[in-house]
């Protein structure tokens, strides 16, 4: 650190500098993020209360009636508008807080919970930082084989979960299902909607026939749903959902000292951003269902018309019809790291899975950016077939 400050003009030149090293959401060739371009409006209101700290709630009084707003609002979203939970930092921080709910209403001495293989990773992390057994489920058509639940059940378990937009091919799994076997044995869900969850409902209200994975179904005591995602929310803005309050006061702790007199909230960060809440409220308010609709639909007329494209190119093989606006496919020619390795030196970001590519269709890309993709994946492959015909040849030549 320079004892001295060396200026506002030199920094901003650093910044800006070094900065360009960043990728952004406007080159059009982020597709395998989750997270998108911030709504402006919800950027400026965030920006106006960075100095609020909701981790000392009872300062805070008017952020923490908006807080209850945005619980209220996106309960209505989840079929349950008397649900109650929190604002957090994200999918990771709101999956860790369902479960240790769980944990400690169940007081089981050795807590055992059910999963997908491809439930998020953060439920790993909840399970060695909860001393939780994770009884995994492997899951090889892409989602959750609820049949094989009632055998992995035992007198330990105390969680079923759920995704609702899995991470690598934005699919839902059989949650209607896990709910009937939920009510058979007693044993609650929790729904991992952190991308699904600002999404699924606007497709549905369109006429979709997606299925219910939401409070609507009993056996649901818990759900991530995060604004930063498909919320368009700024970053960090995530939410946690409880069906009853009983499951937010297993995780509640008293803090004496804070100065606005109040007890923390029972989220895991303590010092964390009102501005997050504050953005959220008036995003909620300003978008309404319907701007949330307006933008389901662009994703998926998006989606769909990429789903066409890469269908058309000869040797590319799309792994499952998209139900929301994520789409895996892989090719026929080329390996999936090669293929991932060409696609990042054209400058794209794209999530690699180890049976394909993962592209997200998010707010932030255009018609334009999809074309721009599928003209540098035909080179790409193009040039590939090319090298291994000309490899074959001089093989043929050498024999
Ligand atoms: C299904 C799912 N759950 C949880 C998360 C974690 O969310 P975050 O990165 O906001 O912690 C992700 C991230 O992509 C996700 O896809």
């Amino acid at each position: 650190m320079n004892v001295k400050g060396i200026g506002r003009r030199n920094i901003l030149n650093s910044l800006s500098r070094r900065l360009s090293e960043d990728l952004n959401f406007k080159s059009g060739k982020i597709f395998g993020s989750m997270c998108t371009e911030p709504h402006n409006f919800a950027r400026s209101v965030y920006s106006a209360h960075l100095e609020k700290n909701i981790g000392d709630p009872g300062l805070l009084r008017g952020t923490l009636s908006l807080e209850g707003d945005c619980i209220r609002m996106i309960g209505t979203i989840l079929s349950h508008p008397k649900a109650t939970g929190h604002m957090v930092s994200g999918g990771t921080e709101a999956n860790v807080m369902a479960l240790w709910s769980a944990r400690n209403e169940s007081r089981k001495e050795k807590p055992e919970v059910i999963l997908s293989s491809l439930a998020h990773h953060s439920f790993k992390k909840a399970g060695d930082m909860l001393g939780l057994r994770l009884v995994v489920i492997p899951s090889d058509k892409h989602r959750l084989d609820a049949s094989k639940i009632t055998n992995a059940i035992t007198s330990n378990t105390i969680l079923m979960i759920g995704t609702a937009g899995t991470t690598d091919l934005g699919l839902i799994d059989p949650i209607q299902e896990m709910s009937e076997i939920s009510g058979r044995f007693q044993i609650p869900i929790h729904v991992d909607a952190s991308f699904g969850g600002f999404i699924i409902p606007f497709l549905k209200d369109h006429g979709s026939d997606l299925p219910d994975f939401d409070f609507r179904l009993k056996g649901v005591r818990s759900i991530t749903i995060d604004p930063h995602k498909m919320g368009m929310a700024p970053i960090p803005s995530g939410a946690v959902l409880f069906r009853n309050r009983r499951a937010l006061d297993t995780i509640s702790y008293d803090t004496v000292y804070l100065a606005g007199g109040l007890k923390s909230r029972g989220t895991i960060l303590g010092t964390s951003p009102g501005a997050s809440i504050v953005s959220v409220w008036s995003l909620l308010n300003l978008m309404g269902q319907e701007g949330y609709q307006k933008t389901a639909r662009s994703c998926m007329r998006l989606t769909e018309h990429l789903y066409q494209r890469l269908a058309g190119i000869d040797g590319v093989v799309v792994i499952s019809k998209p139900e929301m606006n994520v789409l895996g496919f892989r090719s026929s020619r080329m390996k999936i790291s090669d293929l991932s390795r060409q696609l990042r030196n054209k400058g794209y970001a794209i999530s690699t899975f180890p049976t394909h590519l993962r592209l997200v269709i998010m707010p932030h890309l255009t018609r334009s950016h999809v074309e721009m993709f599928i003209e540098t994946l035909i080179e790409v492959l193009g040039k590939n077939r090319h090298s291994s015909r000309a490899i074959k040849d001089r093989r043929s030549k050498a024999v």
